[in-house]
């Protein structure tokens, strides 16, 4: 069986999880074939809205992008099968195309998850239409609306259902469920620390849960909604549950894309590169700003230019300092390098590009032209996901009033790179 190479598109926050892929890739720890199967043909009715959640985008990418890049980037999945919507195939075709998903197959849902599902297997099975895919000897099921998921736990339910031939995440419940009777009052409780619930992904030895739909009766298919009870129920297979960590959590609700971005977010501010230049004043500013990022909890690599390409590309925040006059091939040659590298369209990155003034000779003139300068270049950036925003300030031989300068450009620094908003991008700001 083939197994891909590299997994180098990962960004730099997440390279506990790049050398997780790589040592699983040295000492594979699957041997036998695994594909995926992402039902993603709801209509997400409680989301209230026109769009279904799967395409809603989070930092300009849809949804269902994310979810497909956490398998997609699993060296030892072989392929993904991607349920929509007749109505939404092309668009689901072209966020394939844009952003590189190359383990993808689609194929056109039902009407109801369990519908979607079973067609979904049908990809593999020689009974479907259309052409085939290669029969797995495992297939995880996972919705498209789960973004968040790890390798590590994607690789306990796979060995899990190899092994006893169904397994599936299952998290602790945070309410207690309580029956109702027809008119509306409390029929019983149940015991909230004898329930779960029941999440995904789901792994399953792909002809059990294959023969599974095939005994399914039309209600289930209608109204069921749990595949691990499909398998006991037609194959005797008494599924594993793993208790899942929290971040499995589904997209629902409208409010819930809100969380899914703030997660995204914040794993995108954890680390950031500072750039400062060969002088003194920006080398001594480039050590202000890294103890106090530092403390502040982020990881800062600070280097003196652009030449250590690795550590830029790697990066999602740069921030570059430049004395009075502007750097402005530099800071092209960063945008370059972020653009080189493979995962630029997954995720934006951030340039701040900070002005230290050192002297009172700064013309207003100047001060225009830098200010029109980097709003013509944030337009560009923009364009291949970049949001670059400008920051001045000027050196004070007063140590508190530098200090309090620093202070502010520091906190500036952070709310920009957390926040990642694309609404100040080009704006010149004042520290
Ligand atoms: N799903 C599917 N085919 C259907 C219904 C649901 O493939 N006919 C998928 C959804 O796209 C989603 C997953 O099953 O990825 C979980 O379903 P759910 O959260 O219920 O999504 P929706 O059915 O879209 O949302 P809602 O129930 O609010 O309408
Ligand atoms: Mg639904």
């Amino acid at each position: 069986m083939e197994r891909h190479e590299s997994n180098s598109e990962l960004p730099v926050e997440r390279q506990h999880e790049d050398c997780l892929s790589r040592s699983t890739q040295e000492r594979c720890p699957v041997n036998f074939s695994v594909a995926v199967v992402l039902p993603a043909a709801g209509s997400g009715e409680r989301t209230g809205l026109s769009t279904p959640k799967q395409f809603c985008k989070i930092l300009g990418r849809p949804l269902i992008s994310y979810t497909i890049h956490a398998f997609e980037r699993v060296c030892w999945i072989d392929s993904i099968v991607v349920v929509v919507a007749k109505e939404s195939h092309d668009m689901m075709a072209d966020i394939l195309h844009k952003y590189n998903h190359t383990k993808v197959k689609l194929v056109e849902g039902g009407p109801t998850r369990h519908r979607s599902i079973l067609n979904g297997l049908l990809a593999f099975s020689e009974t479907g239409v259309g052409p085939k895919l290669q029969k797995p000897k495992v297939v995880i099921i996972h919705d498209a609306v789960r973004p968040f998921l790890e390798e590590d736990f994607l690789l306990k339910i796979t060995l899990a259902a190899k092994e006893r031939g169904a397994s599936g995440a299952a998290r602790p419940l945070v309410s207690t469920v309580v029956a109702a009777t027809a008119g509306g009052y409390l029929d019983y409780c149940l015991e909230r620390a004898k329930y779960r619930a029941s999440e995904t992904p789901q792994g399953f030895i792909y002809d059990i849960i294959y023969q599974a739909y095939q005994q399914c009766s039309e209600a289930e298919f209608k109204f069921g909604t749990e595949c691990l009870d499909l398998a006991l129920q037609h194959c005797g297979t008494s599924a594993q549950l793993i208790e899942g960590p929290p971040t499995l959590w589904k997209v629902t609700h409208k409010q819930d894309l809100a969380s899914a971005e703030a997660t995204i977010k914040e794993s995108l501010s954890q680390s950031a590169c500072i750039i400062s230049g060969e002088c003194t004043e920006t080398h001594d500013l480039s050590t202000c700003m890294k103890s106090w990022l530092t403390a502040a909890g982020m990881r800062v690599d600070a280097i003196p230019n652009t030449e250590r390409s690795m550590t830029l590309s790697a990066s999602r925040n740069v921030i570059k300092l430049s004395v009075n006059s502007s750097d402005f091939a530099e800071i092209r040659e960063i945008m370059k390098r972020c653009e080189e590298s493979k995962d630029f369209l997954l995720y934006p990155v951030i340039i701040l590009w900070v002005f230290l003034n050192v002297s009172d000779q700064v013309t207003l003139r100047q001060e225009n032209d830098e200010a029109s300068t980097i709003m013509n270049l944030a337009e560009e950036a923009k364009k291949i996901n970049i949001f670059l925003y400008g920051v001045q300030l000027s050196y004070s031989k007063v140590s508190t009033q530098w200090e309090r300068t620093v202070n502010r450009l520091c906190q500036l620094t952070m709310a920009l790179i957390r926040d990642r908003n694309d609404a100040f991008t080009g704006q010149m700001l004042q520290a």
